[in-house]
C-alpha cells in the first residue's frame, strides 16, 4: 500500500481550480481518487464541463462526477462571470470534448469513495460546500474515514463577495456550517492567505518557459484570469485562490496556519456567509476546529506550481 495522501477535488472550474487539479494530478505525493462538480463560478453543467475538458487536455484519467446545481436551502448567488467568463474557463481553446462523465452523483461518489477506502480520505473542496455537506448527511460514516477538509474559503478579514463574505462560503453557508461543525479538522486557506498568491505578470512569463500541456495551459488560463482580476479588483496579479489547497498538501511547510474556532454566519443578514474565526482565542469554551492559514511562503508556492506543471507531457 502506498503512502500517497488519498484526495477527492470538489470543485467549480473556475481557473483557478483549474490548477489545482493541476498541481494534485501528477504529483507523487498525491492520489487523486477522482473530481467532483458543484455549482459556484459558473452553472453546474458548466464547470463540469471545464473539469472534463482540463482532464481530457492533460489525459488526467480519474472519475469526474457533477454534484448539486445549487446551495441546499437558499437560491445560487450570481456566478462569477466577470472573473471566469462566459464559460467559466475563458481564455484556452479546447479540442472537441470526448471524454465522458462518470455517471454516479458526486454526491454519491463521495460517499463510495470514502466508504471503499482502506485509508482515510482528505476531502479538497474548491468551490461552495453543497455537496460535502450533503455526503456528510447522507452517511454521517464517511466522517470516520476522513482526516481532514483541506478548503479554500472564507476569510478573518475582508470578504470578495461581500464586504464580510468570501464567495464560495457565502454561495451556500448552510453547507458551510455543516462542514465546519462536523468535528473532522478543517484547514481553511482563506482569502487572507490567498490574496498573497498574487499570479504577477512575471510569475506567467516564469512558467511560459515550462514546455508542457500543463505550462501552456497555465499561461493560457493566467493570461484571462489576470486581466479579469484587474478589471474587477483591480490587481496587478489574480490571487490564485484554489491552488493553495493542493500545495498545502504537497509542502505543508510552505503555509503557516493559526488553531481557532471558527463558525459561520447563516443568520442571512448583512454578514451572512462570514467565517467568524476567533483569531484572538475569545471563546475559550469553544473546540478550536480550525486551522486558519495566515502566512504563505510566496517563493515556494510559485516553485511547487512550477515543479508540477513540469510533470505533464511536453508541447
Ligand atoms: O473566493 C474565491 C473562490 O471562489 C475560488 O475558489 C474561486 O474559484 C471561486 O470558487
Ligand atoms: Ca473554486
Amino acid at each position: 500500500m502506498n503512502d500517497k495522501r488519498r484526495i477527492i477535488i470538489d470543485c467549480d472550474p473556475g481557473h483557478d481550480d483549474a490548477v489545482a487539479i493541476m498541481l494534485a494530478a501528477r504529483n507523487p505525493k498525491i492520489e487523486l481518487l477522482g473530481i467532483t462538480t458543484v455549482n459556484g463560478n459558473q452553472t453546474l453543467e458548466k464547470v463540469t464541463r471545464n473539469a472534463l475538458n482540463v482532464c481530457q487536455y492533460l489525459n488526467i484519467d480519474v472519475p469526474i462526477c457533477k454534484g448539486l446545481a445549487g446551495p441546499i436551502v437558499r437560491t445560487a448567488p450570481p456566478v462569477e462571470e466577470r472573473v471566469h467568463g462566459d464559460s467559466g474557463l475563458d481564455g484556452p481553446v479546447f479540442d472537441p470534448l470526448t471524454k465522458e462523465l462518470d455517471p454516479r452523483h458526486a454526491v454519491d461518489f463521495i460517499i463510495e469513495t470514502v466508504m471503499g477506502s482502506d485509508k482515510p480520505v482528505t476531502l479538497v473542496p474548491t468551490g461552495p460546500l453543497s455537496n460535502v455537506a450533503m455526503a456528510m448527511r447522507k452517511e454521517p460514516r464517511i466522517l470516520e474515514n476522513i482526516d481532514e477538509i483541506v478548503l479554500m474559503g472564507g476569510a478573518y478579514q475582508h470578504g470578495n463577495v461581500t464586504p464580510a463574505a468570501e464567495f464560495n462560503i457565502y454561495a451556500d453557508a448552510e453547507a458551510a456550517h455543516v462542514v465546519f461543525s462536523c468535528g473532522v479538522p478543517v484547514v481553511m486557506m482563506g482569502l487572507d492567505l490567498t490574496r498573497q498568491a498574487l499570479c504577477y505578470p512575471e510569475v506567467v512569463e516564469r512558467m511560459s518557459h515550462v514546455k508542457t500541456k500543463a505550462g501552456k495551459l497555465f499561461v493560457d488560463l493566467m493570461n484571462f484570469f489576470c486581466m479579469t482580476q484587474k478589471r474587477t479588483f483591480g490587481w496587478a496579479g489574480g490571487p490564485l485562490h484554489d491552488p493553495t489547497t493542493v500545495a498545502y498538501l504537497i509542502e505543508p511547510s510552505c503555509i503557516e496556519t493559526k488553531e481557532m474556532f471558527t463558525e459561520i454566519d447563516i443568520t442571512g443578514g448583512q454578514s451572512h456567509g462570514r467565517t467568524n474565526c476567533d483569531f484572538f482565542n475569545l471563546m475559550t469554551d469553544k473546540e478550536k476546529n480550525s486551522k486558519v492559514a495566515v502566512k504563505l511562503d510566496v517563493e515556494k508556492f510559485w516553485d511547487i506550481v512550477e515543479e508540477n506543471l513540469k510533470l505533464y507531457e511536453e508541447l
